[in-house]
Protein backbone atom coordinates (compact mmCIF):
# COMPACT_ATOMS: atom_id res chain seq x y z
CA UNK A 1 0.00 0.00 0.00
CA UNK A 2 1.27 3.35 -0.65
CA UNK A 3 2.65 5.41 1.88
CA UNK A 4 -0.02 8.37 1.63
CA UNK A 5 -2.93 5.58 1.06
CA UNK A 6 -2.40 4.24 4.33
CA UNK A 7 -1.75 7.62 5.81
CA UNK A 8 -5.86 8.37 4.64
CA UNK A 9 -7.03 5.15 5.55
CA UNK A 10 -5.76 4.64 8.85
CA UNK A 11 -8.37 5.13 11.79
CA UNK A 12 -7.98 4.30 15.21
CA UNK A 13 -9.76 1.13 15.47
CA UNK A 14 -11.57 -0.06 18.64
CA UNK A 15 -13.31 -3.06 17.84
CA UNK A 16 -11.54 -6.19 16.48
CA UNK A 17 -12.23 -9.69 14.61
CA UNK A 18 -11.58 -13.17 16.87
CA UNK A 19 -8.66 -14.21 14.55
CA UNK A 20 -5.00 -13.95 15.17
CA UNK A 21 -2.56 -12.00 14.01
CA UNK A 22 0.29 -13.43 11.70
CA UNK A 23 3.24 -12.62 13.60
CA UNK A 24 5.92 -11.78 10.81
CA UNK A 25 3.02 -8.72 10.58
CA UNK A 26 3.64 -7.92 14.46
CA UNK A 27 7.24 -8.58 13.61
CA UNK A 28 6.96 -5.79 10.79
CA UNK A 29 5.24 -3.62 13.15
CA UNK A 30 8.00 -3.73 15.55
CA UNK A 31 10.32 -2.66 13.10
CA UNK A 32 8.58 0.16 11.48
CA UNK A 33 8.92 1.61 15.25
CA UNK A 34 12.58 0.93 15.61
CA UNK A 35 12.90 2.51 12.24
CA UNK A 36 11.51 5.66 13.71
CA UNK A 37 13.38 9.14 14.06
CA UNK A 38 14.90 10.37 17.92
CA UNK A 39 16.63 13.10 18.99
CA UNK A 40 20.89 12.17 18.78
CA UNK A 41 19.46 8.44 17.19
CA UNK A 42 18.50 7.50 21.50
CA UNK A 43 16.15 5.04 20.50
CA UNK A 44 14.84 5.47 24.32
CA UNK A 45 11.99 3.34 22.89
CA UNK A 46 11.20 -0.39 24.58
CA UNK A 47 8.22 -2.29 22.66
CA UNK A 48 6.53 -4.87 25.00
CA UNK A 49 4.30 -7.28 22.97
CA UNK A 50 1.46 -8.18 25.25
CA UNK A 51 -0.90 -11.15 23.90
CA UNK A 52 -1.78 -12.86 27.10
CA UNK A 53 -5.83 -12.68 27.53
CA UNK A 54 -5.67 -12.18 30.79
CA UNK A 55 -3.18 -9.70 30.47
CA UNK A 56 -4.57 -7.85 28.09
CA UNK A 57 -7.94 -7.61 29.96
CA UNK A 58 -5.62 -6.01 32.69
CA UNK A 59 -4.19 -3.48 30.69
CA UNK A 60 -8.18 -2.96 29.44
CA UNK A 61 -8.77 -2.37 33.09
CA UNK A 62 -5.82 -0.50 33.37
CA UNK A 63 -6.44 1.89 30.76
CA UNK A 64 -9.48 3.38 32.44
CA UNK A 65 -11.95 0.29 32.24
CA UNK A 66 -11.80 0.63 28.09
CA UNK A 67 -12.72 -2.92 27.65
CA UNK A 68 -13.09 -2.62 24.02
CA UNK A 69 -9.24 -2.97 23.97
CA UNK A 70 -9.85 -6.39 25.08
CA UNK A 71 -10.84 -7.41 21.26
CA UNK A 72 -7.68 -6.62 19.90
CA UNK A 73 -5.19 -10.02 19.86
CA UNK A 74 -2.15 -8.07 20.67
CA UNK A 75 -1.06 -5.09 22.31
CA UNK A 76 2.14 -3.47 22.19
CA UNK A 77 3.37 -1.20 25.04
CA UNK A 78 5.48 1.44 24.09
CA UNK A 79 7.91 2.49 26.69
CA UNK A 80 10.78 5.63 27.52
CA UNK A 81 14.02 4.87 28.59
CA UNK A 82 13.12 8.14 30.52
CA UNK A 83 16.74 7.77 32.70
CA UNK A 84 18.60 7.46 29.17
CA UNK A 85 16.80 10.41 27.69
CA UNK A 86 17.38 13.19 30.94
CA UNK A 87 21.14 11.48 31.13
CA UNK A 88 21.58 12.80 27.75
CA UNK A 89 19.68 15.79 27.03
CA UNK A 90 18.57 16.99 30.76
CA UNK A 91 15.09 18.26 31.09
CA UNK A 92 14.44 18.81 28.33
CA UNK A 93 15.30 15.20 27.15
CA UNK A 94 12.85 13.87 30.40
CA UNK A 95 10.39 16.22 29.19
CA UNK A 96 10.21 16.70 25.46
CA UNK A 97 12.41 13.96 23.76
CA UNK A 98 11.61 10.94 25.89
CA UNK A 99 8.11 11.29 24.25
CA UNK A 100 8.48 13.13 21.07
CA UNK A 101 10.60 9.85 20.30
CA UNK A 102 8.01 7.28 21.57
CA UNK A 103 5.53 9.21 19.62
CA UNK A 104 7.19 8.84 16.44
CA UNK A 105 7.78 5.19 16.91
CA UNK A 106 4.17 4.85 17.89
CA UNK A 107 3.37 6.17 14.36
CA UNK A 108 4.83 4.57 12.44
CA UNK A 109 3.58 1.37 14.12
CA UNK A 110 0.13 2.45 13.09
CA UNK A 111 0.80 2.85 9.51
CA UNK A 112 2.71 -0.29 9.54
CA UNK A 113 -0.65 -2.28 10.62
CA UNK A 114 -2.80 -0.19 8.23
CA UNK A 115 -0.53 -1.02 5.36
CA UNK A 116 -1.22 -4.79 6.54
CA UNK A 117 -4.61 -4.60 6.26
CA UNK A 118 -4.69 -4.23 10.29
CA UNK A 119 -6.37 -2.18 12.74
CA UNK A 120 -4.65 -0.24 15.21
CA UNK A 121 -5.67 2.11 18.18
CA UNK A 122 -3.17 4.62 19.96
CA UNK A 123 -4.41 4.11 23.78
CA UNK A 124 -2.70 6.74 25.92
CA UNK A 125 -5.71 6.97 28.59
CA UNK A 126 -4.02 4.61 31.50
CA UNK A 127 -2.89 4.24 35.38
CA UNK A 128 0.80 4.53 34.76
CA UNK A 129 1.24 2.69 37.92
CA UNK A 130 -1.04 0.15 37.20
CA UNK A 131 0.36 -0.59 34.27
CA UNK A 132 3.62 -0.57 35.71
CA UNK A 133 2.78 -3.46 37.60
CA UNK A 134 1.29 -5.46 35.21
CA UNK A 135 4.28 -5.54 32.81
CA UNK A 136 6.81 -4.71 35.60
CA UNK A 137 8.24 -1.79 33.84
CA UNK A 138 10.96 -0.41 35.88
CA UNK A 139 11.66 3.02 37.73
CA UNK A 140 13.79 4.08 34.96
CA UNK A 141 11.20 3.59 32.01
CA UNK A 142 7.80 5.20 31.43
CA UNK A 143 4.68 3.62 29.51
CA UNK A 144 3.82 6.05 27.02
CA UNK A 145 1.43 4.65 25.18
CA UNK A 146 -0.66 1.30 24.25
CA UNK A 147 -0.75 0.13 20.98
CA UNK A 148 -3.71 -2.24 20.56
CA UNK A 149 -3.31 -4.64 16.84
CA UNK A 150 -5.77 -7.06 15.32
CA UNK A 151 -8.11 -7.01 12.45
CA UNK A 152 -10.74 -4.41 12.48
CA UNK A 153 -13.88 -5.25 13.34
CA UNK A 154 -15.55 -1.75 12.11
CA UNK A 155 -14.98 0.48 9.38
CA UNK A 156 -15.30 4.42 11.24
CA UNK A 157 -15.91 6.98 9.51
CA UNK A 158 -13.15 9.49 9.04
CA UNK A 159 -13.48 12.34 12.07
CA UNK A 160 -13.97 15.80 11.40
CA UNK A 161 -10.99 17.64 10.23
CA UNK A 162 -9.71 21.79 10.60
CA UNK A 163 -9.44 23.27 7.37
CA UNK A 164 -5.97 23.72 6.23
CA UNK A 165 -7.03 27.25 6.25
CA UNK A 166 -6.94 27.34 10.62
CA UNK A 167 -4.11 25.00 10.32
CA UNK A 168 -1.45 26.33 8.63
CA UNK A 169 0.41 29.94 8.67
CA UNK A 170 3.29 30.82 6.55
CA UNK A 171 6.38 31.92 7.39
CA UNK A 172 5.58 33.38 10.89
CA UNK A 173 2.85 31.93 13.59
CA UNK A 174 -0.71 33.67 12.77
CA UNK A 175 0.02 34.58 9.13
CA UNK A 176 -3.00 32.90 7.93
CA UNK A 177 -3.05 31.78 4.10
CA UNK A 178 -5.54 33.78 2.33
CA UNK A 179 -7.41 30.42 1.44
CA UNK A 180 -6.61 26.60 1.37
CA UNK A 181 -6.02 26.72 -2.42
CA UNK A 182 -3.38 29.29 -1.74
CA UNK A 183 -1.53 26.71 0.76
CA UNK A 184 -2.36 23.95 -1.65
CA UNK A 185 -0.45 25.86 -4.40
CA UNK A 186 2.17 26.86 -2.23
CA UNK A 187 3.17 22.98 -0.98
CA UNK A 188 3.33 21.70 -4.12
CA UNK A 189 -0.28 19.83 -3.60
CA UNK A 190 -2.11 22.06 -5.79
CA UNK A 191 -0.11 21.05 -9.09
CA UNK A 192 -0.79 17.42 -7.83
CA UNK A 193 -4.74 17.99 -7.21
CA UNK A 194 -4.67 19.99 -11.16
CA UNK A 195 -2.82 17.07 -12.69
CA UNK A 196 -5.66 14.88 -11.37
CA UNK A 197 -8.69 17.29 -12.40
CA UNK A 198 -6.50 17.16 -16.20
CA UNK A 199 -6.51 13.61 -15.91
CA UNK A 200 -10.14 12.96 -15.20
CA UNK A 201 -11.37 15.86 -17.98
CA UNK A 202 -8.82 14.26 -20.18
CA UNK A 203 -10.94 10.66 -19.45
CA UNK A 204 -14.17 11.93 -19.84
CA UNK A 205 -13.44 13.43 -22.98
CA UNK A 206 -11.66 10.24 -24.41
CA UNK A 207 -14.45 8.17 -23.14
CA UNK A 208 -17.04 10.65 -25.09
CA UNK A 209 -15.07 10.55 -28.08
CA UNK A 210 -15.04 6.80 -28.05
CA UNK A 211 -18.50 6.29 -27.81
CA UNK A 212 -19.08 8.93 -30.69
CA UNK A 213 -16.94 6.95 -32.90
CA UNK A 214 -18.67 3.57 -32.03
CA UNK A 215 -21.70 5.35 -33.15
CA UNK A 216 -20.55 6.66 -36.27
CA UNK A 217 -18.98 3.32 -37.24
CA UNK A 218 -22.65 1.44 -35.78
CA UNK A 219 -24.47 4.03 -38.22
CA UNK A 220 -22.04 3.45 -41.17
CA UNK A 221 -22.31 -0.13 -40.87
CA UNK A 222 -26.37 0.31 -41.01
CA UNK A 223 -26.18 2.21 -43.74
CA UNK A 224 -23.99 -0.31 -45.84
CA UNK A 225 -26.57 -3.04 -44.91
CA UNK A 226 -29.09 -0.51 -45.93
CA UNK A 227 -27.52 -0.35 -49.01
CA UNK A 228 -27.09 -3.84 -49.79
CA UNK A 229 -30.91 -4.71 -49.32
CA UNK A 230 -31.62 -1.54 -51.44
CA UNK A 231 -29.39 -3.02 -54.19
CA UNK A 232 -30.94 -6.60 -53.83
CA UNK A 233 -34.63 -5.12 -53.83
CA UNK A 234 -33.28 -2.95 -56.82
CA UNK A 235 -32.47 -6.58 -58.65
CA UNK A 236 -35.34 -8.32 -57.46
CA UNK A 237 -37.80 -6.00 -58.82
CA UNK A 238 -35.55 -5.75 -62.66
CA UNK A 239 -35.74 -9.34 -62.61
CA UNK A 240 -39.25 -9.38 -61.38
CA UNK A 241 -40.54 -6.78 -64.29
CA UNK A 242 -38.25 -8.57 -66.86
CA UNK A 243 -40.06 -11.68 -66.37
CA UNK A 244 -43.29 -9.74 -66.04
CA UNK A 245 -42.70 -8.39 -69.78
CA UNK A 246 -41.90 -11.71 -70.82
CA UNK A 247 -44.94 -13.40 -69.74
CA UNK A 248 -47.30 -10.44 -71.52
CA UNK A 249 -45.15 -10.92 -74.43
CA UNK A 250 -45.83 -14.79 -74.55
CA UNK A 251 -49.47 -14.44 -73.28
CA UNK A 252 -49.58 -11.50 -76.09
CA UNK A 253 -48.10 -14.64 -78.81
CA UNK A 254 -50.61 -17.01 -77.75
CA UNK A 255 -53.25 -14.75 -78.43
CA UNK A 256 -52.67 -14.44 -81.51
CA UNK A 257 -51.84 -17.69 -82.39
CA UNK A 258 -55.12 -18.19 -80.80
CA UNK A 259 -56.67 -15.54 -83.01
CA UNK A 260 -55.15 -16.36 -86.16
CA UNK A 261 -56.65 -20.42 -86.25
CA UNK A 262 -60.25 -18.71 -84.82
CA UNK A 263 -60.06 -20.46 -81.48
C1 LIG B 1 -1.79 10.63 22.50
C2 LIG B 1 -3.05 9.91 22.08
C3 LIG B 1 -3.78 9.25 23.05
C4 LIG B 1 -4.95 8.58 22.68
N1 LIG B 1 -5.62 7.85 23.62
C5 LIG B 1 -6.72 7.15 23.27
C6 LIG B 1 -7.39 6.35 24.26
O1 LIG B 1 -7.01 6.24 25.39
N2 LIG B 1 -8.49 5.68 23.85
C7 LIG B 1 -8.95 5.73 22.56
O2 LIG B 1 -9.97 5.07 22.28
N3 LIG B 1 -8.34 6.48 21.63
C8 LIG B 1 -7.22 7.18 21.96
N4 LIG B 1 -6.55 7.91 21.00
C9 LIG B 1 -7.05 7.91 19.60
C10 LIG B 1 -7.77 9.22 19.27
O3 LIG B 1 -9.00 9.26 19.94
C11 LIG B 1 -7.95 9.29 17.73
O4 LIG B 1 -6.69 9.29 17.13
C12 LIG B 1 -8.73 10.52 17.27
O5 LIG B 1 -10.04 10.50 17.76
C13 LIG B 1 -8.77 10.65 15.76
O6 LIG B 1 -9.34 9.51 15.14
P1 LIG B 1 -8.51 8.62 14.09
O7 LIG B 1 -7.34 8.06 14.82
O8 LIG B 1 -9.47 7.58 13.60
O9 LIG B 1 -8.07 9.55 13.00
C14 LIG B 1 -5.38 8.59 21.34
C15 LIG B 1 -4.61 9.25 20.39
C16 LIG B 1 -3.46 9.89 20.73
C17 LIG B 1 -2.64 10.55 19.67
Amino acid sequence: MDLFEAIEKRRSIRKYMDVPVEWDKIVNILKAGRSAPSAGNLQNWRFIVVANKQRRRQLAEASLQQYWMESAPVHIVVCSMTKKSSQFYGMRGERLYDIQNCAGAVENMLLAATSQGLGSCWVGAFDENEVNDIINIPPSARAQAIVTVGYPDEVPPRPAQYSMFTTISIETFGWRIASESQALRLYGLANREKIEKIKSMFEEITGKIKHHVNKAISKKDENKEKEALDEEHKDLEEKHGKEKLEKTDLQRHKDDLLDRINI
